[in-house]
């Protein structure tokens, strides 16, 4: 029984035996429900003739700890039934479900408005158009419409997308009501059926929770002039893409399929290499990072070289008097790789060397979470420890040619995304970097200081080399092509003549603290570094690294739901933002935070927990300093005896750890005005 019949039998008056009462469905869910309906048909392109929707399952409907719920759309018989084809690996689909997401919350930005009217089902079917009458199942109707008599009530809702039948009274106004749609992956929550578990119908899943701009906004009336317009029903009816995210996905999914020919074609003429089936799934690189990580075959295959306890020994003694110690993502092992390091602090040591530190974000969402807090944590500590100067790089650019997005009406979205920078750079800053010692900088705002030096890269590279690297083909944007250069050009200390008061002839070298997925840019730089340092005088000496940076990478923090991969931010439970408040991170890491322990108190206590899988263990190594702390959780929890025996008591330790340094991130960042963000991105000597 569904909120849905039961409100249409409340209207008429009569309880049927099968009526269950279920609590009525929360106004912010069903505006939702409605939105993804619409978000669904649009981006698969499937007419509303070819789908039967399930009402949202009552099971599913919750307001608390968030509006949720849930409903599956049956697309049709079969694979492909609309214009886009279902995707059938996992990652695909996800993908199709972000689309979906994206589709919603657009039409949520763009404040699509709600029509409905009263009517009969009768009277509903012909507004419709014939063709929709004659050929059930329609998506307008659920289930349960299909028993209803001609002359029985129906409302239809209008939203943009879709037309459906919906409860009497409409929730809301306006999709303006709603604040933001998310679709919940993983286990148990969407899903794309098709293909898999032997299911021969198309069928799409979607469970979702919404947050609310106007908690009171005032409920619509459905009005009783049946006026729905005509054409937009007709395009509904067909099957078409009929939404930009659907479009996009339309494009990508034929450019996949040209390059599946083409390397098919290959394959044929070139014997194929020797295969390892049981590491494929490891992929890594600077788009995507996937599977079970395996570091030491990344550093083999990427060429770099693992740190040693030499190498933290040299890198300790140049520090030192700086710092107390090396920093536990050193002593831990979360730095774990790098290149030139050695050369770096030899010269460092012999005291003719000078050096700047580079790094950057690239700006995608407005709420950094934990796992973008490694890499300026680490860098913030390398500042202290070499006294030195720090470049902050903010690829607002790069995110909009990989995400941004045109709208016929509303145009692009350029500058979403150098907004994003500005917030992003009030976290960056209040990770406590030294002002006088650090330059952010937004792409679009300094690109033309660092020009010189990227044409000069972009003179050296190839297209080839860059498709090789990046993995991209000529159906990608010229600016995806171009854009490694401008990662690679702060690498060079010339690129800021200002800042470090540099210029070709400068020895300053360049490290660089990165995760490791962003060592393709700079295997790239190093290739074409020497072309751009000036060749030494006969009586100099030349710069310690021949123009190369040098490198120091992190491995990946991983999110809540497991230890492989790393951190998203479109899944807000797979990471806890900077913006969580205390019982937010307390629900995430209860509710989500993969447990390595055993399934029963006994097995716990014989076994202990499996360590290595355990999300809130390997949190800890990331954020708790106490060497001593952790190595007696890690014991304790190991062996299912002692305090901290089980994930429980892990979890409370993780929690405090977590809730008492996001309190004080939040505390640094409120204090942190636009003037004083536009003073850090000011161009000014950082040096002498
Ligand atoms: N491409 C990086 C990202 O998407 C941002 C970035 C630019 C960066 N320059 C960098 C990261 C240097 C590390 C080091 O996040």
């Amino acid at each position: 029984m569904t909120t849905e019949a039961a409100a249409a039998d409340a209207k008429d008056g009569k309880k049927k035996k099968r009526v269950v009462v279920t609590p009525p469905c929360p106004p912010g869910v069903s505006t939702g429900y409605l939105l993804l309906r619409g978000a669904v048909g649009a981006v698969v392109g499937v007419s509303m003739l070819e789908t039967s929707c399930s009402v949202m399952q009552p099971t599913f409907l919750k307001e608390k700890p968030v509006l949720s719920g849930k409903f599956s759309l049956s697309v049709g018989k079969k694979l492909g039934v609309g214009e886009l084809e279902l995707p059938e690996d996992d990652e695909a689909r996800d993908e199709l479900l972000t689309g979906i997401e994206k589709e919603a919350n657009r039409c949520i930005q763009n404040g699509v408005a709600f029509s409905a009217v009263t009517t009969t089902k009768e009277a509903a079917e012909s507004l419709l158009g014939s063709t929709v009458a004659t050929k059930p199942p329609l998506g307008v109707f659920n289930q349960m419409h299909m028993k209803t008599k001609p002359e029985d009530a129906v409302t239809l809702a209008h939203v943009d997308q879709w037309v459906l039948a919906i409860p009497p009274s409409l929730p809301y106004a306006t999709a303006a009501a709603l604040d933001k749609i998310v679709v919940e992956r993983g286990n148990q929550n969407s899903d794309i059926a098709c293909g898999k578990k032997s299911r021969k119908d198309a069928q799409i899943t979607i469970k979702f929770h919404v947050t609310l701009k106007q908690p009171d906004a005032p409920v619509v009336e459905a009005s009783t002039d049946n006026t729905i317009a005509e054409t937009s029903t007709q395009i509904l009816c067909q099957n078409k893409v009929r939404s930009p995210e659907g479009q996009r996905l339309v494009q990508a999914a034929a450019a996949q399929q040209q390059k599946a020919q083409e390397a098919a074609t290959k394959e044929t003429t070139t014997p194929t290499e020797e295969e390892t089936p049981k590491d494929e799934e490891m992929v890594v690189n600077a788009w995507e990072v996937k599977g079970k990580i395996d570091y030491t075959k990344l550093v083999k295959e990427f060429g770099s070289q693992l740190l040693t306890e030499e190498l933290l020994q040299k890198l300790q003694d140049v520090a030192k008097g700086r710092v107390p110690r090396l920093h536990r993502f050193l002593r831990r092992n979360m730095f774990f790789s790098h290149r030139d390091l050695h050369t770096l602090l030899d010269q460092m040591q012999q005291h003719d060397g000078t050096v700047y530190l580079y790094t950057g974000r690239g700006p995608s969402s407005d709420s950094m979470h934990l796992g973008h807090l490694i890499p300026f944590l680490f860098t913030r500590w390398l500042q202290q420890a070499f006294d030195c100067p720090l470049v902050i790089q903010m690829t607002d650019d790069e995110k909009f040619l990989f995400k941004g997005v045109y709208d016929e009406q509303d145009g692009d979205n350029l500058n979403h995304f150098a907004n994003l920078t500005i917030e992003n750079a009030r976290d960056i800053i209040a990770c406590g970097f030294d002002y006088d010692k650090t330059f952010l900088f937004s792409d679009l705002d300094y690109v033309g200081r660092m020009y010189p030096n990227i044409v000069r890269i972009w003179k050296a590279v190839t297209t080839n080399t860059v498709n090789g690297i990046f993995g991209f083909d000529g159906s990608s944007n010229i600016g995806k092509i171009a854009f490694p250069a401008i990662q690679a050009a702060p690498s060079f200390a010339s690129s800021f003549p200002t800042v470090l008061q540099a210029d070709h002839t400068s020895k300053r070298m360049c490290l660089i603290p990165c995760a490791i997925d962003q060592d393709p840019y700079f295997r790239m730089t190093r290739d074409v570094a020497h072309k751009l340092v000036a060749k030494p005088k006969s009586n100099e000496k030349p710069h310690g690294l021949n123009g190369k940076p040098a490198l120091i990478h992190s491995k990946f923090f991983p999110p809540l739901q497991g230890a492989t991969g790393k951190m998203s931010s479109s899944d807000t439970n797979s990471a806890i933002f900077l913006t969580d408040t205390p019982e937010e991170i307390e629900r995430k890491i209860k509710e989500h935070a993969f447990s390595g322990g055993r399934e029963t108190k006994k097995e716990q206590e014989e076994l202990g927990a499996n360590l290595e899988i355990d999300v809130s263990y390997q949190w800890l190594r990331f954020f708790l300093e106490d060497d001593e702390l952790l190595d007696k959780i890690g014991k304790d929890y190991g062996s299912g005896s002692g305090e901290y025996w089980s994930t429980n008591k892990v979890k409370a330790k993780l929690i405090e750890v977590l809730q008492e340094l996001v309190a004080e991130h939040q505390q640094r960042r409120a204090k942190i005005t636009d003037e004083e963000v536009r003073k850090w991105m000011t161009e000014r000597s950082l040096v002498g």
